[in-house]
C-alpha cells in the first residue's frame, strides 16, 4: 500500500521519501515515483530504530520540509496454526513495529510541522483497530492504540494547523494478507486502497474507513453484548501463517508451504 500511495502523490514538483528495511524494494519505489515526474528520497531504516529514523527525518525536513506524512510501516502476526492464543514474543514485536514504530515516526516528524504550523500526520491503522480480532491479538491492539493516539493527538494538533487523519483500511491484497489465514471478504488492491485513502486526506477527514459494510459491523459489533461478539469473532476466527512477511528485507525463513 504504501507504494501504491507514494505513486498516488508522485508528480512533478513532488519529492517523496520513501522509508523501509529493504532496500530492493525501495529503489523499485522510488524509480516508480520518478516516473511519474517526482523527485525521490530513500531511507533504508527500520521504524524501531529512533536513532537512524531522526537522523533521515531531520536530514530530508532540512531540505525539503515535510507537508504530508504517511506513517504506513506495519506487521501482521498472530496465533500460528495450531496455537489457540498467539505467544507473548509475538504480541511484543508486533507493537514494536505497529505502534513504537508509528511513534517514533510521528515525533521525528513533528518539531517541523509544529515550527512552521503546519502540515498533515496520516497514520495507518485497520478496522482490525476498530473491533478486537482474536487471531492477531497484539495486530489488533496495536491498531486500536494508533487510532485513539492519532484522534486524541489531532485535537491537540488542530489549534497549531497540523492534521490528523486515521486510515483504517479492511483487507488489501498484500504480503500482509497473504499471511493472515482466515476468511477476508470485499478484498480489494493496494491501488484501490491507496485511492480512497488519498481521496479522504484530501478531504481532511478523521478517520478513513473503509469498506462501508465492514466498517459498519466493526463500529456496530464494539457497541454489543459480548456473545453477539463472540459470534462475530468465529466468522472472522483467524491464524498468521508462520514466518515474517516475504518482502522485509530481514529474517525470512520458515515461511508456511504454499507462501
Ligand atoms: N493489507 C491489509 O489488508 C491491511 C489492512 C489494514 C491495514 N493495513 C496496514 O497497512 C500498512 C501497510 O501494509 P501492507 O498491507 O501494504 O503490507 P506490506 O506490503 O507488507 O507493507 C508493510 C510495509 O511496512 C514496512 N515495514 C514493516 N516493518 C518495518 C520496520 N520495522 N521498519 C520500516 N518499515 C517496515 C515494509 O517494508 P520493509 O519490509 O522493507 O521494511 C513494507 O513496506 C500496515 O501498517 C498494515 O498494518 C494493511
Amino acid at each position: 500500500m504504501g507504494e501504491a500511495l507514494a505513486r498516488g502523490y508522485a508528480a512533478p514538483g513532488q519529492t517523496i521519501a520513501v522509508v523501509g528495511r529493504n532496500g530492493e524494494r525501495l529503489a523499485q519505489v522510488a524509480a516508480a515515483v520518478e516516473a511519474k515526474g517526482a523527485k525521490s528520497s530513500q531511507g533504508q531504516v527500520d521504524v524501531t530504530d529512533r536513532a537512524g529514523l531522526e537522523a533521515f527525518v531531520e536530514q530530508f525536513d532540512a531540505e525539503y520540509p515535510i507537508d504530508l506524512v504517511i506513517i504506513n510501516a506495519g506487521i501482521f502476526d498472530g496465533r500460528k496454526p495450531g496455537e489457540d492464543i498467539e505467544d507473548l514474543d509475538t504480541s511484543l514485536r508486533v507493537l514494536d513495529t505497529n505502534l513504537t514504530g508509528t511513534l517514533t515516526t510521528l515525533h521525528a516528524v513533528l518539531p517541523g510541522m509544529r515550527r512552521r504550523g503546519r502540515g498533515h500526520i496520516v497514520l495507518m491503522s485497520s478496522l482490525a483497530g476498530l473491533t478486537p480480532i482474536g487471531g492477531g491479538l497484539g495486530y489488533s491492539a496495536s491498531k486500536a492504540a494508533v487510532v485513539f493516539y492519532g484522534l486524541g493527538l489531532k485535537q491537540l494538533l488542530h489549534p497549531m494547523g497540523i492534521r490528523v487523519t486515521v486510515a483504517c483500511p479492511g483487507f488489501v491484497e498484500t504480503p500482509i494478507t497473504d499471511r493472515h489465514l482466515g476468511w477476508q471478504p470485499f478484498r480489494i488492491s493496494p491501488d484501490a486502497a491507496a485511492r480512497k485513502i488519498i481521496r479522504g486526506i484530501q478531504c481532511h477527514r478523521a478517520i478513513v474507513a473503509f469498506p462501508l459494510v465492514l466498517h459498519v459491523m466493526t463500529r456496530v459489533a464494539i457497541l454489543m453484548p459480548d456473545f453477539v461478539r463472540r459470534i462475530v469473532g468465529r466468522v472472522f476466527s483467524c491464524h498468521a501463517a508462520a514466518g515474517e512477511t516475504k518482502m522485509s528485507g530481514k529474517a525470512l525463513p520458515s515461511l508456511a508451504p504454499g507462501e
